[in-house]
């Protein structure tokens, strides 16, 4: 079992392993397989936090399938919501796709939420979004994935990806603060 890891002021405990990990990312994309197979998906995954699972899922996935991978940059717009993020990347067509999100971690949603609509804009065939973690305590927005590995506590996790202040991204397994 590994040990605590200290991150800059926090310390970290062990949370999910990386054969539970490994486990829930086959089930998912044994689903995805399953449901896509003969639709050509195209994966978004959003960067930096996802590009770890989206690479473990993506390996996974054995039908016919693309990826692509996006930043959101999110500024203070002018909308009724006051959240607009441009996606910085997506220079595919999304018209008639199905498109797949792969997401770190649904918090509060409010990323996704902002994201969603600029997808929809492009009358994509269907969206849905794979994540690998969420906490639905924190959940304020207006977002469902249709597939998730972990439902979490609202506790702040790390590695797997996920990081604190640009740290910890590259721990193998998931942790949580102590
Ligand atoms: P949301 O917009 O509130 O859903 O937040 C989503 C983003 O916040 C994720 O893509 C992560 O980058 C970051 N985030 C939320 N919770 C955590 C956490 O516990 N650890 C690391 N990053 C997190
Ligand atoms: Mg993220």
């Amino acid at each position: 079992m590994a040990q605590e890891v200290t991150v800059l002021d926090k310390v970290f405990v062990p949370y999910i392993t990386r054969a539970e990990i490994s486990s829930r990312i086959s089930e998912m994309a044994a689903r995805i397989n399953e449901d896509y197979a003969g639709k050509n998906p195209l994966f978004i995954a959003i960067l930096n936090g996802s590009f770890i699972f989206a690479a473990d899922l993506f390996r996974e996935v054995t039908i016919d399938a693309a990826i692509t991978f996006v930043k959101l940059a999110s500024y203070k717009g002018t909308t009724s919501t006051g959240n607009v993020v441009t996606a910085i990347g997506m220079e595919e067509r999304l018209t008639d796709r199905h498109v797949v999100i792969v997401e770190d971690i649904i918090d509060t949603g409010k990323t996704l939420s902002a994201f969603i609509p600029e997808i929809e804009s492009q009358k994509p065939a269907s969206i849905n979004i794979a994540t690998f973690l969420s906490k639905p305590s924190a959940l304020k927005y207006d977002v469902k994935a249709a597939y998730t590995a972990f439902e979490i506590e609202n506790k702040f996790v790390l590695g797997y990806g996920l990081d604190y202040d640009g740290h910890g991204r590259n721990l193998p397994e998931l942790y949580i603060l102590k």
